[in-house]
């Protein structure tokens, strides 16, 4: 009832892991498909390795969490092993990269081996990387162009909200090439300790996740579904079922689940259960969800 053809991957339902959570290992990758992800997206991987921002990195606020992890990762070189392990979970395996420029994508496209690719270009805390190439449009159409020319594999590219027009990002990636676009990475936030007056995070500032980026993750999902002709995954505070259904009215054809995978790793298994039930009561397909919102 919930399994879907996406960029030509068959999943089992439309639930994938979120990069950036459990997505560094194989081993953990593989537990969080074997609790019932129809997909998973590895952390963001990159040229050489890096060790990532100072601590801490990663802190929880009133309304989500706060990360300004820095991009840490073993580097492509010392990757493959992992998604040949994550396999093992029996869903398909995206490899999240970033580069700094499109020969820095498409070199790591073109040596992993992963099911799909999904362009970080916007990681809203890393100079020289993430938002800093994906907030102008003409760098997003190049590297994606440079990226579908060094694999065969689906390629997806995730905006940043933080720019005053995202469905002219969104438009950039298509008329580049992508399969489709993941929407939204975190919000460019910060905290302060009232004690010390210092910001709390090691790189002062960082991005926000969890429930309270939920509207404005969907704002973005109803108006990239608008503006693009591809497929929009949604990602941004979705902690239960009815978030999820409320990404695919809003016109996401498949979601993705980050912070809340912290409070429950069989969220996937909860999540698909009661959309079927729900799904069932209402004698709707996913078809029939789809992009709801927009038919008013
Ligand atoms: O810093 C990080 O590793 C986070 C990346 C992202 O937000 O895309």
């Amino acid at each position: 009832m919930l399994s879907l053809s996406l960029t030509g991957l068959d999943l089992k339902n439309p639930l994938m892991l979120a990069a950036g959570i459990m997505g560094t290992t194989g081993g953990s990758l593989k537990r969080v498909a074997e609790g019932g992800a129809g997909a998973v997206v590895t952390k963001s991987i990159g040229i050489k390795a890096k060790s990532g921002h100072y601590n801490p990195s990663m802190v929880e606020v009133d309304c989500g969490y706060l990360n300004a992890m820095g991009l840490p990762n073993p580097s492509y070189k010392n990757f493959q092993h992992e998604i040949d392990i994550a396999h093992e979970g029996g869903v398909p395996v995206i490899a999240s990269i970033f580069g700094a420029s499109a020969d820095e994508f498409s070199e790591i496209a073109g040596s992993l081996r992963a099911d799909a690719f999904e362009l970080n270009v916007s990681c809203p805390h890393a100079c020289g990387y993430g938002a800093q190439v994906g907030s102008d449009p003409a760098l997003v159409e190049d590297i994606t162009r440079a990226v579908k020319n060094a694999t065969c594999a689906p390629v997806w590219v995730k905006l940043t909200p933080n720019v005053t027009d995202i469905k002219g990002i969104g438009l950039a990636a298509e008329s580049g090439g992508a399969d489709a676009v993941v929407a939204i990475n975190t919000v460019r936030a910060m905290a302060i300790d009232i004690e010390s007056g210092y910001p709390v995070l090691g790189n002062k500032f960082g991005g926000l996740s969890g429930m309270a980026i939920k509207p404005v993750a969907i704002k973005c999902v109803y108006d990239l579904y608008e503006a693009l002709e591809i497929p929009v995954i949604g990602v941004g505070g979705i902690s239960d079922w009815r978030d999820a259904v409320e990404f695919i009215m809003a016109g996401a054809r498949a979601v993705q689940i980050g912070s809340a995978v912290g409070n429950n790793i069989n969220i996937f298994n909860d999540v698909s259960s009661c959309m079927e039930s729900f799904m069932e009561e209402k004698e709707w397909t996913l078809d029939d969800l789809y992009g709801t919102a927009h038919k008013i």
